[in-house]
């Protein structure tokens, strides 16, 4: 439907990106596929298309299934349809945008890619197995366009740069190109890896990681990136190839992987297993606060902030040394599993595992059996019995429950008889 609305205006409607990568990938392993993010391109080809071609056509289709929400993103004029949790398709995302050519100053090659604004499109893409389009008008709809090689490095498991120049434009390639090398257990082909280190040399990471106010949409974007390697379960395997290509330091340039981190994040995944089995907590930015804590203190809030992480993740990491030092000198001295409650329960469930990864095994022990069982103990009395006692409800209620909860938690009492015996003394 969205080719015939091209079709009648007589432009060209492209299938482009990942999902033409993915359908070629599934197609070579004869596997099923579930495309969620679709990518489609607008071209006038020989004429060129309306710069809104795109939002025309959405806007179009938006008519055609009305379940769908419509957003146009003004600047590069593109525009997005998404069906969510949709009864027929679940949910889907749509993309449309109109064939650019001018969106990175790269002088076309010749008079034939002057001709193909697709063809300059994909040359503004990031690696060749991304850069290939489906034709889906005719005439030769269903024809591949492979400029680049891109169905070769496919077959041969590449992933491969389409111009040397790429990861200093855009350092967040690098992130990418290591996501989909490890996704789909493909090689970063020789010279593509020799690029990424020239741009990790030359110092891309100073403006990623640095220039912050200049750059923030580089670090939105960066932190996407972040999101998703650390939220995929081939986190540590990504994580490794970038400390190998140097590039952790685009987050900040003392970043590196060491024995000690990886001790700590295989003991994070232990925590996350043990004590959000819920997952209340959202685990990809424990993944990256526990790298980041890694930094000496000076840093951490800095890069929290550059990365626009959320208020509370900030705020962990600044604080982070100051609460590890005061359980670090107060942990060891408590005699009474009150004063260990007393101590811990100032800190967030975040911040506990954080502590603990940090901590020697006796004081982990000690979080560890807080956090299980002396975190989960209740007064023996309750509000309502302090009532029925004869006490006046009040500020000092809170007070009197810490008191009972102390003395059970301390084996002082063990029932509502022995806890009534203890208020009246
Ligand atoms: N793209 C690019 N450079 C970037 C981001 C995206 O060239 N920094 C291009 C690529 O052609 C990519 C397409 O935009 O295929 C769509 O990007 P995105 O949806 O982020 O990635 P996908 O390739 O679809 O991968 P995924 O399956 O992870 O969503």
């Amino acid at each position: 439907i969205a080719s015939q609305a091209a079709q009648k205006r007589g432009w060209h409607l492209y299938l482009v990106g990942g999902a033409v990568r993915d359908l070629l990938l599934a197609k070579e392993a004869a596997g099923d596929l579930m495309i969620k993010d679709i990518d489609l391109v607008v071209d006038g080809f020989h004429k060129t298309a309306d710069v809104g071609a795109g939002v025309e056509l959405a806007k179009e289709l938006q008519q055609l299934y009305p379940a769908a929400r419509l957003e146009i993103h003004g600047a590069f004029q593109t525009a997005a349809l998404l069906w969510h949790n949709d009864p027929e398709l679940d949910s889907l995302w749509v993309d449309i945008a109109t064939a650019r050519t001018e969106f990175y100053p790269y002088p076309a090659a010749n008079p034939e890619v002057e001709a193909s604004s697709i063809r300059q499109d994909l040359y503004r893409r990031d690696f060749t197995i991304n850069a290939m389009a489906l034709r889906l008008t005719p005439p030769r709809a269903g024809e591949l366009l492979d400029f680049f090689g891109g169905l070769l490095d496919l077959q041969a498991k590449q992933i491969r740069v389409l111009h040397p120049n790429s990861f200093i434009e855009d350092p967040t390639r690098i992130y990418r190109g290591v996501r989909f090398a490890v996704r789909f257990g493909f090689e970063i082909e020789p010279q593509t890896e020799e690029f990424i280190r020239y741009a990790i040399n030359s110092g891309v990471y100073d403006r990623t990681a640095q220039e912050n106010s200049r750059t923030p949409a580089l670090q939105t974007r960066l932190k996407a990136e972040l999101k998703h390697i650390l939220e995929a379960p081939y986190w540590k395997s990504a994580l490794q190839l970038l400390d190998n290509l140097g590039a952790l330091q685009c987050i900040h340039p003392t970043l590196k992987l060491d024995e000690e981190i990886l001790r700590q994040l295989r003991l994070l995944e232990r925590c996350l297993r043990r004590f959000d089995s819920q997952q209340t907590l959202i685990h990809w930015q424990m993944r990256l606060e526990a790298l980041v804590i890694h930094l000496a203190p000076e840093y951490r809030g800095k890069v929290a902030q550059n990365l626009q992480l959320q208020e509370d993740s900030i705020a962990r990491l600044k604080k982070f040394a100051q609460s590890f030092n005061q359980v670090m000198e107060l942990l060891p001295s408590c005699q009474h599993p009150s004063q260990v409650v007393q101590l811990l329960r100032q800190y967030d469930l975040p911040m506990l595992i954080l502590i603990a990864l940090h901590s020697s095994r006796f004081l982990r022990q000690q979080i560890w059996y807080y956090l299980t069982v002396l975190a989960n103990i209740q007064p023996i009395l309750n509000g309502n019995d302090l009532k029925i006692l004869g006490y006046k409800p009040g500020p000092q209620y809170r007070q009197i429950l810490d008191d009972i909860l102390a003395a059970s938690l301390d084996k002082v009492i063990k029932n509502k008889v022995e806890a009534e015996e203890f208020l009246a003394k």
